[in-house]
């Protein structure tokens, strides 16, 4: 979800009026992607490298995180959407944390969709977390360094149990991943947009997945081919 400072310099506006208008937009694409019958949708709300953000800007990304939990765990359990996190939030406020417990603790017997939030997560520091975790049970005699396989690192990752993303979204004309989901993201189709995040709306998502439809995923066989359209 990139471009919300952007998008509130170009109209004068303060950076935390983006985040808002960001978070607005968050609602549109829920709503329009368990519409499209959307099963998971990761959103990249926070990374490990935000922190370094002015102090301001931080509690205010915080400070909106707890109000949107706050007021719209109700429509997750409406839509029967399961809330998860990627990353580790005992790092976040208590206020911010307290909200994502709460609403992953209510929504978590839902199994049709899912939101995932990445909160404080970085690629790199969850495949040091998976790798730290492989090695503490290899210590304590629970695993043996040959039974690493992709299947024992995946389930050590915050998105254990999660499907590899089919569809990576990058908004505001970025064409990085930027430390996203590197590792699940091995046989993603990407989509970049220079639409900044908060224009992003449903009409943009259903490109964005028409897009993908279009395309043919192989993933690294010849001939059998794997058209992305149902
Ligand atoms: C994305 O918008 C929101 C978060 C990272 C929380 P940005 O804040 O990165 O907006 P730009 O990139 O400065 O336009
Ligand atoms: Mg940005």
């Amino acid at each position: 979800m990139d471009g919300n400072g952007r998008w509130a310099k170009a109209r004068g506006l303060p950076r935390i009026e983006g985040h808002r208008r960001g978070v607005e937009n968050v609602l549109a694409i829920l709503d329009a992607g368990a519409e499209m019958g959307i099963e998971v949708l990761t959103l990249y709300a926070f990374s490990v490298e935000n922190w370094q953000r002015p102090a301001e800007e931080v509690a205010a990304l915080m400070g909106l995180l707890e109000h949107f939990i706050g007021l719209h765990t109700d429509r997750l359990v409406q839509r029967e959407t399961r809330l998860r996190v990627a990353g580790d939030i005992s790092a976040l406020p208590a206020g911010a944390r307290g909200a994502v417990e709460a609403a992953m603790e209510r929504t978590s017997h839902f199994r049709k969709r899912t939101l995932c939030l990445a909160l404080n997560y970085g690629s790199r520091t969850e495949i040091v977390e998976a790798a730290k975790a492989f090695a503490r049970d290899v210590a304590a005699g629970r695993a043996t360094p040959e039974s690493l396989d992709w299947a024992a690192l995946s389930q050590r990752l915050y998105t254990a149990g999660l499907p590899d993303p089919d569809l990576i979204i990058r908004t505001s004309g970025e064409t990085r991943l930027s430390n996203f989901l590197l590792l699940q993201a091995a046989y993603a189709e990407m989509y970049f947009t220079p639409v900044p995040w908060p224009e992003f709306g449903p009409e943009r998502l259903k490109e964005a997945v028409d897009s993908f439809r279009r395309r043919e995923r192989r993933f690294g066989k010849t001939g059998e081919q794997v058209r992305c359209g149902r």
